[in-house]
């Protein structure tokens, strides 16, 4: 495998199917109250992604060593890391849920995931959305040609850990484009001037997991998916998927309801 750079038309695919990504989670958002559950989100979208022409990557998406993935989108509740499989328990007041949702339209994937507050929750959650949000961006803002992966990571590292909070190893951003999982892997932490330089036309994601609590993870239960914290500590996600341009970066899953960068980031 080897990392694949986007040429025009690709760059065009990879907005459209960015965009579209978004759109779902805007879809779904209004909904994400107590009472609903993982698997009605999932209908919801599965039946948006009908009307816009998206297929989800993740239904019977299948890598090496896994079962099947059985549904149109993950959704992980509280001290779940990522990967959670949609089901017939509502959501309640108080829960944190990442949504992940990628689309494939044109043969082009798109992949971003948002946190979302059922109701009123505790501070402590709310810190932790919030900080993950910042640390995906302090990621993003460092791309640009010449930069490293190791860079980034490190950005995210210090960012996140300097709060306290701890990230999650075992998994990482990665290439996309017209597959799902592409090189190069994209770690959330790292060492400044390590790893591979970014090149205009790559494309891939940034998708820290950060835990309250300690960085440890295993998986749960029997279906083979899904992962929560060891301790376990709440977790949280965001997810952006990101083209490296001639003099920096542009975030491709961006839609009217994708909640506008943090402040330190310019422009
Ligand atoms: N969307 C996830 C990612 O960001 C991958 C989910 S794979 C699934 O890479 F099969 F669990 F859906
Ligand atoms: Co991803
Ligand atoms: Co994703």
């Amino acid at each position: 495998m080897t990392i694949t750079y986007k040429d025009d038309s690709g760059v065009q695919g990879m907005r459209t199917a960015g965009r579209l990504a978004s759109e779902v989670l805007d879809h779904i958002t209004p909904h994400i109250q107590p009472g609903i559950t993982t698997n009605q989100i999932d209908q919801l979208a599965a039946d948006f992604m009908k009307l816009q022409g998206t297929t989800s990557a993740t239904l019977g998406y299948q890598p090496q060593g896994y079962p099947p993935y059985p549904k149109s989108l993950c959704t992980s509740v509280n001290h779940v890391v990522c990967h959670g499989i949609p089901n017939d328990k509502a959501l309640k007041k108080g829960d944190i849920v990442n949504v992940d949702v990628t689309v494939i339209k044109d043969g082009w994937f798109g992949d971003t995931s948002r946190m979302f507050m059922v109701g009123d929750v505790s501070i402590q959650a709310k810190r932790l959305c919030a900080l993950t949000f910042d640390a995906m961006w302090h990621g993003i803002v460092r791309v640009k040609p010449g930069v490293r992966l190791g860079d980034i990571g490190f950005a995210i590292q210090r960012f996140a850990e300097g709060q306290g909070f701890s990230i999650v190893r075992e998994f990482c951003g990665h290439g996309i484009g017209q597959k799902f999982h592409e090189e190069p892997q994209v770690l959330h932490y790292g060492k400044p001037g390590t790893l591979e330089e970014l090149k205009p036309g790559m494309t891939f994601t940034i998708e820290p997991m950060i835990n309250a609590g300690r960085r440890d993870i295993k998986e749960f239960g029997n279906d083979g998916w899904t992962i929560v914290t060891k301790d376990h500590s709440l977790s949280a996600q965001w997810e952006h998927t990101v083209l490296v341009t001639e003099t920096g970066y542009e975030v491709l899953t961006l839609s009217a309801g994708a909640p506008r960068p943090p402040a330190f980031v310019g422009g």
